[in-house]
């Protein structure tokens, strides 16, 4: 059932250029240029008048809620709050008739967002769902919503589930955008063009990557910590390589919006701490290139991820991951795959339980 692979993990990293093509199929139309999500084709209404999105998760669904919002307020001009679905619950939310809830999550069973699901439906709000598993209580008690159909997740680690959900925002992203006028049938055609083509640059990623990564984690396995740094829609992805790490290999790992290392997180670095730098978002390539000018100049070791070509970037790092280039809100769902291998290496040379790792279980059934 692993299709050969030693883990759960390696499997399901692997079969995201079909997961990710799984979740576009019958949605995504590059032909019609259009895009279809049947499930909230009834809320689009609310959706288009909806002052803000307030988006509840935990874990890895939250992280890419962050990325939503990002794509949400890039793409549609809707204002977007990405709240942890166990701090949403307990602070008396301002949240009623009018206000779109967005829950996400991969097994649809997680008590914290359940909890907050049912806080936002009682005031009153409209609650939506991104959700893996069908049938699960989440699928059941949101009012409307678009499933990934990434198939079913078993490592714990979240891979492919993370992927696919931020797929599902993109594309509610852009038909919103459309809808509400943001985006012209010009811009739609290109938006939906360069999505299409992810699934194969997944595979590149993976077929042209894997060796070099092993390779980079045989270096890494004994560091007792890393720090990622990311910007804009990469900052999230940060969060996401540092959760990997810490859940499967037990290192302490800690991910930042790569500006804000200097109020703090800059005292950490010496020739002892690798540097994640995810430096695949054109937009903010320079002030990227500063802030691994600052890690080196405190001999941090920097390991970069970045795009095709980007020779300023591949100067300053002692090791560089290269991916193909796609437009900058994209990026998340090509940045995080190099991640998600680091982190399995890693932890396989560590010798650690990858598929259940200690004290997690795969769906978080107490708040
Ligand atoms: O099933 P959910 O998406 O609601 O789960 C949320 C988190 O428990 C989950 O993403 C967790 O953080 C993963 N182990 C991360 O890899």
């Amino acid at each position: 059932e692993k299709a050969g692979y030693p883990h759960f993990m390696l499997k399901e990293i692997f079969e995201q250029p079909r997961s990710i093509a799984d979740c576009m199929r019958g949605r995504l139309n590059v032909e019609n240029n259009s895009i279809q999500l049947g499930g909230i084709e009834d809320v689009m209404d609310d959706l288009v008048n909806a002052k803000r999105i307030v988006i509840a998760a935990c874990g890895t669904s939250w992280h890419s809620g962050l990325v939503g919002e990002y794509l949400f307020e890039y793409l549609a001009k809707t204002p977007v709050e990405v709240e942890y679905a166990s701090e949403f619950r307990y602070r008396d939310p301002l949240v009623g008739e009018g206000d779109v809830l967005l829950v996400i999550s991969q097994s649809g069973e997680t008590a914290d967002t359940i909890a907050a699901l049912r806080e936002a439906k009682k005031r009153g709000a409209l609650v939506l769902g991104i959700c893996n598993v069908v049938g699960s209580t989440i699928s059941r008690e949101t009012e409307a919503g678009v499933f990934t159909h990434a198939g079913p997740e078993i490592g714990v680690a979240s891979t492919k589930a993370f992927t696919a959900q931020v797929v599902v925002l993109t594309m509610m992203a852009l038909s919103l955008g459309k809808r509400k006028g943001v985006l012209s049938q010009d811009e739609m055609s290109k938006f939906i063009k360069e999505l299409s083509k992810i699934p194969s640059k997944v595979e590149y990623i993976l077929e042209h990557n894997d060796e070099s990564i092993q390779k980079m984690a045989g270096l890494f396995t004994y560091a007792p910590n890393f720090l990622y740094l990311g910007r804009s829609y990469n900052f999230p992805v940060a969060l996401e390589g540092a959760l990997k790490l810490k859940e499967i290999s037990y290192i302490h790992a800690e991910g930042y919006p790569a500006a804000e290392m200097k109020h703090g997180p800059i005292a950490l670095i010496d020739e002892m701490m690798p540097v994640v730098v995810i430096a695949a978002t054109d937009h903010t390539n320079e002030k990227m290139i500063s802030n691994i000018e600052e890690v080196k100049a405190r001999k941090g070791r920097i390991i970069s991820i970045m795009n095709d070509e980007n020779s300023d970037v591949m100067d300053l790092s002692e090791f560089h991951i290269s991916i193909p280039t796609t437009n900058d809100c994209f990026s998340p769902l090509l940045t995080v795959i190099p991640l998600q291998l680091l982190s399995y290496y890693i932890a396989v040379n560590r010798g650690c339980n990858v598929d259940q790792p200690r004290n997690l279980a795969k769906s978080v059934t107490v708040e």
